[in-house]
C-alpha cells in the first residue's frame, strides 16, 4: 500500500480533468494553456525547433514546404516570423544549422517551384559571414511561443574541456518539460549535475521557485552563473531571503560530499543524464541517500543509452535502500506509462541521433511506503 502522502507523478500525466480540459478545448477550437502545444501550429512548431537549434523533423519540413506551395505569402511570413524574427536575431542560435535550415528549405522551394523570397537569401547571406564563437545559444519558447521562456549558453561542441557539462542533453529538455505538469508547491528545488542548467534554470522560472544547481567542474559552475544571470534570476547574493524566482549555483561533487556541511533546504531533487559513467553510480546514490533524508523525492531523468548502466543504476539505488515509486518513459513526444501513451508535445524540443527514451524515475526513500 502506498502512503496517500507519496509523491507521484504519473497521475499528473493520466489526469483526469487535463484530459478533460484537452477535449472541450478541441471541441471549442481554442487554445489556451495545457493544450496550446498540443494544437499548435506547423509555423510554431518550426519556430520552437529553430530557436532551440534542434533538427527540423522531416515531417514538419515537409509540412512547412507543402504550405509554401499552398500559399504564396507563407514563406514570406516565414521569414518574419521566424528567420528574421527578433527573438532569432538578437540570439547567438547556432549559425551553422540556421544556414543548413535555410539552405534545405531554399532548395526544397526551387524544386517545387516556389518563389523564394529575397528576405529568405538575405537572412542566408547575412549568416555566412557571421562567425560561430566558442559558444551558442538554445532560445525556448513560452507555450504561446512568442516569447523566450529560457535561454541557454552552450559549448558549440558537445565534449568541450574535458566534460560534458557544457552542453544541453536530450534528458535536461525533457525533464523540464515535465515541469509543466507538476504543480508549483514545491518551492525549493536542488538539481545535481546541473551542466548548462536547462532543467533547473527552466523550472525555477515556469514555476517561480529557488533552485539550487550544482555541478563539479569550475568551467561548468561558471557557465551555470551565466546561464543564470542570461535568464534574470535572483542570484543568493542580491536578496538571500527571497524564495521565488532564484537561483544559486553550488559546488557539490557526488564523490566528495559532506552531508554534515550541507545547508540547502529541499523540497525535491531533480537530476537530468548523470547516469551514463557506471564508476560513478554508487557515489550518485549514496547522495540522493543522504540528500533525500531531508526532501521528499528525486526525479531523475536518463538517457537509454544502454541497459547495464540502468540496470547498474537501479542495482546502487537499490543497495542504497531507495525505491524507485514510478518510472515510465518519453520518447516522440508521449509518455508511455504501461500499455497506454499520453500525448504531451515538449516547448523544449531536443535532437538527438540516438533516438532513445528518456527514462524517468521518481526515487523515494524505502520507509516512505507504508504496508
Ligand atoms: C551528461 S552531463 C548532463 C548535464 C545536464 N544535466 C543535462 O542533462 O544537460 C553530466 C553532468 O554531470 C556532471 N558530473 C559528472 N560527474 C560528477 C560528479 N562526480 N559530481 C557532480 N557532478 C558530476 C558533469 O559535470 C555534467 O554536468
Amino acid at each position: 500500500m502506498q502512503d496517500p502522502n507519496t509523491f507521484l507523478l504519473i497521475p499528473l500525466i493520466q489526469s483526469e480533468r487535463k484530459r478533460k480540459i484537452f477535449t472541450k478545448c478541441q471541441e471549442n477550437g481554442e487554445l489556451s494553456g495545457m493544450v496550446h502545444s498540443e494544437k499548435e501550429t506547423t509555423e510554431l512548431q518550426f519556430k520552437r525547433f529553430y530557436c532551440s537549434a534542434s533538427k527540423i523533423p522531416d515531417q514538419l519540413m515537409k509540412d512547412i514546404v507543402e504550405q509554401c506551395i499552398k500559399d504564396s505569402e507563407y514563406a514570406e511570413n516565414l521569414c518574419n516570423n521566424v528567420f528574421n524574427n527578433e527573438i532569432v536575431t538578437s540570439h547567438e542560435i547556432r549559425y551553422k544549422f540556421q544556414i543548413n535550415v535555410l539552405k534545405n528549405l531554399i532548395s526544397e522551394l526551387q524544386a517545387n517551384n516556389v518563389v523564394v523570397p529575397d528576405s529568405m537569401f538575405d537572412r542566408l547571406g547575412s549568416l555566412m559571414g557571421m562567425k560561430e564563437g566558442e559558444y551558442v545559444e538554445r532560445v525556448y519558447l513560452t507555450d504561446g511561443g512568442d516569447k523566450v521562456l529560457a535561454k541557454f549558453s552552450e559549448a558549440v561542441n558537445q565534449l568541450s574541456m574535458g566534460t560534458t557539462g557544457l552542453s544541453v542533453w536530450q534528458a535536461s529538455c525533457d525533464l523540464a518539460n515535465l515541469f509543466r505538469l507538476i504543480p508549483s508547491e514545491y518551492n525549493r528545488i536542488l538539481e545535481l549535475g546541473s551542466g548548462c542548467g536547462v532543467s533547473g534554470i527552466a523550472i525555477a522560472k515556469m514555476n517561480d521557485c529557488c533552485v539550487t544547481l550544482t555541478d563539479y567542474d569550475d568551467n561548468v559552475l561558471n557557465l551555470l552563473e551565466e546561464n543564470i544571470a542570461k535568464n534574470d534570476l535572483k542570484s543568493d547574493t542580491e536578496d538571500s531571503s527571497a524564495n521565488n524566482n532564484q537561483a544559486t549555483v553550488r559546488s557539490l561533487n557526488w564523490c566528495d560530499f559532506d552531508f554534515s556541511e550541507w545547508k540547502e533546504p529541499t523540497d525535491l531533487i531533480i537530476a537530468a543524464d548523470v547516469v551514463y559513467d557506471t564508476a560513478l553510480l554508487a557515489s550518485l546514490c549514496n547522495v540522493l541517500n543522504l540528500l533525500l533524508r531531508h526532501s521528499k523525492a528525486a526525479i531523475v531523468a536518463c538517457t537509454r543509452r544502454n541497459e547495464s548502466s540502468i540496470e547498474c543504476f537501479e542495482h546502487h539505488l537499490k543497495m542504497a535502500k531507495l525505491e524507485i515509486v514510478e518510472k515510465f518513459e518519453y520518447e516522440n513526444g508521449a509518455y508511455t506509462i504501461g500499455e497506454n501513451s499520453y500525448h504531451y508535445a515538449s516547448i523544449f524540443p531536443f535532437f538527438s541521433t540516438l533516438k532513445t527514451p528518456t527514462i524517468f524515475y521518481n526515487i523515494q526513500p524505502k520507509n516512505k511506503l507504508v504496508f
